[in-house]
């Protein structure tokens, strides 16, 4: 190993020997510092990406040391659970530390997140993290150019494979089932269902390109160099590549990322209030961009709600309800507030008698649960597909022959977690996201008349 190590330094002129000569080192998995001398402008992209923060993040953090590992260090069963958790979210601490890691320091003697040498020298791989690797072997990456070219280095250092832009690469971690095999990270699994699985627009294709998602169906690459090389002053010419592939990966942590991924429309058909004041119109709701559904990943925590209002001219505001919602007190996991957990988990996050999309999981006593090693059942999960557009149905109540004009606005909100998991494990709250919005405006009795010349009595923003 010392040999490999060795000629590794050699290579590689931002070697930081100290940290991959330690005995400890089952894997020399190399520092992903090691390679930002030559790949600068990814190794920014990684380093602001949750990929470098699998570990550290607070949300993760606080689930495996405070929830996970005192249930480990009591239940024996429990600790392989516990290991199963760093396969994913620390994988060089996982392999290097063969036992529960139950205090940050042990963890903090290796790099901890998805790091770049394990990305790229992952060789193939089975669900829940099972893969299989060469650590620190030759780089395994796109570039079919990299043997080819004269600069000596590359034909040792990297070497192209055809596994990293499947798909099925970014799976060995984006799908996880339970102890009990409930699939609780089914990213993967949505995707495959859907046009962009059955048609192979992969992961990458949307999350590795410029933008993250696709405009109007095309990828943005940046191009450029992958590497900058010197000897002394001089620059050791590189390849332009017409595809660089961006290594920031956003995702529910990324506003930009969200902001725009659902759009949503108003549907108004009916010309004018009935004799009681009650209106109904819809609201559709378009996954035009994400490629599974919304919310995806850890699905226990993230949920989107909608928000419909209806304000007059003077600032009047009139009531709108939800149509298709269990009434009578029925359990509802559909609406915010009717299900027994809402109080506990939601709080005051969104308002009550909201549509809300999510996955529902609940523990042995029926209770939700946001930690899914506890989960038992999957009892609920209205998330929307990839490519689905929602139809939601609301009645808006406006006073008798009321005559005026009214704004409709209707707002899509996503939560990566509940501010309750904030609280509880003392973290900062996560803002929210508006992903979507909209307005219509629509004219009533003497308004709607007055221009009942143009075709359509409800006039509105255009959208
Ligand atoms: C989560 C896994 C992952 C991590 C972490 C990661 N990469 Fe990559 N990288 C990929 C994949 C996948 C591709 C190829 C994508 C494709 O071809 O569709 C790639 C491509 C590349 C390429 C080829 C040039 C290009 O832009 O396509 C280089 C060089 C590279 N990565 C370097 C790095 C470096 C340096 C780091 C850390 C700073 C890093 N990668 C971290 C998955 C990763
Ligand atoms: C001394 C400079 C240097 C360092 C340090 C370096 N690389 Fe590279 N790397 C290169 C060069 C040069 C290429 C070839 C670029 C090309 O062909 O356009 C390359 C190519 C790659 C590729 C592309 C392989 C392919 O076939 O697509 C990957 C992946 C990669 N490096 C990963 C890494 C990782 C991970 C590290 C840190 C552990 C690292 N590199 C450190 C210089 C370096
Ligand atoms: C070794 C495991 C591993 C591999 C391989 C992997 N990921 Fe991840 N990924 C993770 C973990 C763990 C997180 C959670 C980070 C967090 O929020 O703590 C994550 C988070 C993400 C996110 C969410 C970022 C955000 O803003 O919240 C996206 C998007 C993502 N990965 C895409 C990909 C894609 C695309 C691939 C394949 C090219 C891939 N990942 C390969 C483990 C992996
Ligand atoms: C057609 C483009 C597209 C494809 C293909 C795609 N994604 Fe996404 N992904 C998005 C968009 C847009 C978002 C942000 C909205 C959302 O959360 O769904 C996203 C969000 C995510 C998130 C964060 C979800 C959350 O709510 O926390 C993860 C993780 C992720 N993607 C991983 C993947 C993986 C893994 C694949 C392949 C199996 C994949 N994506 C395929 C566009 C895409
Ligand atoms: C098979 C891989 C895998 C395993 C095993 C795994 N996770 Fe994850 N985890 C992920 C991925 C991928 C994401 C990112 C999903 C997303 O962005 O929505 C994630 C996200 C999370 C998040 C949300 C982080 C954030 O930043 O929003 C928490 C909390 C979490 N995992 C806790 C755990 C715990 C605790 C365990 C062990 C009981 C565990 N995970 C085991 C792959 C895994």
């Amino acid at each position: 190993m010392k040999y490999i190590l060795i000629s590794l330094c050699l290579l590689l002129s931002a070697c930081a020997t100290e940290n991959i000569t330690s005995d400890r080192l089952l894997y020399p998995y190399e520092p992903s510092v090691m390679c930002q001398g030559c790949h600068q402008e990814t190794y920014e992209q990684y380093r602001n990406s949750m990929h470098s923060k699998s570990f550290s993040n607070p949300l993760f953090n606080v689930q495996y040391f405070k929830e996970m590992v005192p249930r480990a260090l009591k239940n024996p069963k429990l600790a392989a659970d516990a290991r199963k958790c760093l396969k994913c979210h620390a994988p060089v601490v996982y392999m290097n530390f063969s036992g529960l890691v139950s205090t940050p320091q042990q963890a903090a003697k290796y790099e901890s997140g998805v790091t770049c040498d394990f990305c790229h020298t992952l060789a193939g791989h089975a669900e829940n993290g099972d893969y299989v690797q060469n650590p620190s072997g030759k780089k395994q990456g796109p570039l079919t150019s990299v043997s080819d070219l004269f600069n000596p280095a590359n034909s040792q250092h990297a070497e192209y494979s055809g596994y990293l832009p499947m798909a099925e690469f970014c799976e060995s971690c984006h799908s996880a089932t339970n102890h009990l095999g409930m699939g609780v990270e089914s990213t993967f699994n949505e995707w495959s269902k859907s046009r962009y699985g059955q048609n192979d627009d992969t992961c990458q294709g949307c999350h590795m390109n410029r933008n993250g998602y696709l405009k109007k169906g095309v990828a943005e690459y940046d191009s450029g160099v992958a590497a900058h090389m010197s000897i002394g002053n001089t620059d050791i010419e590189q390849k332009i590549h017409k595809r660089l592939h961006n290594h920031s990966f956003p995702g529910g942590h990324s506003s930009n990322q969200l902001e725009g991924a659902l759009v949503v429309q108003f549907r108004v058909g009916s010309r004018s209030p009935d004799v009681q004041g009650r209106f109904p119109f819809r609201i559709h709701i378009n996954n035009e961009r994400s490629g599974h559904k919304i919310p995806s990943g850890s699905s226990a925590l993230r949920f989107m709600w909608v928000t419909v209002t209806a304000m007059a001219d003077n600032g009047t505001m009139f009531p709108v309800l939800l149509l298709n919602s269990k009434r009578n007190g029925a359990t509802d996991y559909a609406v915010a507030g009717a299900s027994p957990d809402d109080t506990a988990i939601l709080g005051n996050d969104v308002p009550p008698g909201a549509r809300i999309y999510r996955s529902v999981l609940v523990d042995a006593k029926g209770r939700q649960s946001l930690f899914y090693p506890d989960a038992t059942r999957h009892v609920f999960d209205n998330r929307l597909k990839a490519t689905e557009i929602r139809n939601e149905g609301y009645e808006l109540q406006v006073p008798p022959n009321y005559s005026g004009q009214i704004t409709l606005s209707a707002t899509i909100s996503y939560r990566i977690a509940p501010s309750s998991f904030a609280t509880n494990a003392q973290v900062a709250d996560f803002k929210p996201v508006v992903i979507a919005s909209q307005q219509k405006k629509i004219s009533f009795g003497l308004y709607a008349e007055l221009s009942e010349s143009s075709e359509i009595l409800v006039s509105g923003v255009r959208w």
